[in-house]
């Protein structure tokens, strides 16, 4: 299984809307894509029809059995989506009370690295939605994660958040065997603005050598495919967006596994890249 997370210190930068994005790409090509919400606001999870006020397990479940997780719990504690090929790791409001408690508090930061391994025969891929905030949940996020992608509104304000993530990345690795490879995301971009414009431009000068080199646009197909329920592929694959979105999905598979042809990567079997 590959692990994924979407991450940012900062919130409304389409963390949520990329996960859904990749995870439903991956899912239209057959592959079986696990989502984890560690969003205590549970966008995820609401955005699949379930309400995170009145979730009765959900992730929240598995910080409860930090040391050992029982076998079968993680199992248990899947939901079904409107893809067939995407199963979620719910969120719920009780996640809140870990959000802000120390990333080194009680050995709680391989909680969700432990779970995904009970999970790795079931699944191919797993992304993983981040909250906004640094702590447990996204110490969790980043120590089980191969790769990061870091979705930044292209816009002054959020360039500030940007170097705190980049930042707090940097803390992390510290404590990780390697350093975790990562891709800034410009979305939410609008080419009829000046602040699209200039933000893009700082981007590319402070961060040639993580930036993607190109951007997510503006476009309410987005908003219309989370009033469905649906992932955005299934909405509608053509959307500008969406052509943005696969750009980027062969982006990351060719940076994962360089020797073999991007499309070699998204057709064929996961396990002959895991080798
Ligand atoms: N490229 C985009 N174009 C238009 N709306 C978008 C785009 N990306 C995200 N949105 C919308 O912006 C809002 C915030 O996005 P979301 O993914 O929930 O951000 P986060 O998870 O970082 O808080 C949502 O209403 C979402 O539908
Ligand atoms: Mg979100």
């Amino acid at each position: 299984m590959r692990i994924w997370a979407v991450a940012n210190q900062k919130g409304g930068v389409g963390k949520t809307t990329t996960t859904l994005a990749l995870a439903g790409l991956l899912a239209d090509a057959g592959k079986r894509v696990l989502v984890v919400d560690l969003d205590p606001h549970g966008s995820m999870t609401s955005y699949f029809g379930y309400d995170p006020d009145t979730m009765e397990h959900s992730c929240y479940d598995l910080f409860q059995h930090a040391g050992s997780i029982p076998r079968g719990l993680p199992e248990q504690l899947l939901r079904d989506t409107s893809h067939e090929n995407i199963k979620i790791l719910p969120s719920s409001t009780a996640l809140a009370v870990l959000e802000r408690q120390s990333p080194g508090q009680g050995g709680l930061g391989l909680v969700i690295s432990r779970t995904l391994t009970q999970l790795s025969d079931e699944f191919d891929f797993a992304l993983i939605d981040s909250p906004p905030l640094l702590g447990v949940l996204m110490v969790n996020a980043l120590a089980a994660s191969e790769y990061l992608v870091i979705p930044v509104q292209t816009e002054f304000l959020a360039l500030k958040g940007l170097e705190r993530m980049v930042n707090t990345l940097k803390m992390i690795n510290n404590s990780r065997k390697q350093a975790l490879p990562y891709s800034i995301v410009p979305t939410l971009f609008d080419r009829r603005t000046q602040a699209s414009m200039i933000a893009l431009r700082m981007l590319k000068k402070q961060y040639p050598e993580t930036l993607w080199q190109a951007y997510i646009p503006i476009d309410t197909r987005l908003r219309d495919a989370s009033r469905e329920g649906l992932v955005p592929s299934r909405f509608d694959k053509n959307s500008r967006a969406m052509l943005a979105y696969r750009a980027l999905l062969k982006h990351i598979l060719a940076k994962l596994f360089e020797p073999l042809p991007i499309s070699q990567s998204i057709d064929s079997d996961s396990k002959v890249h895991s080798q």
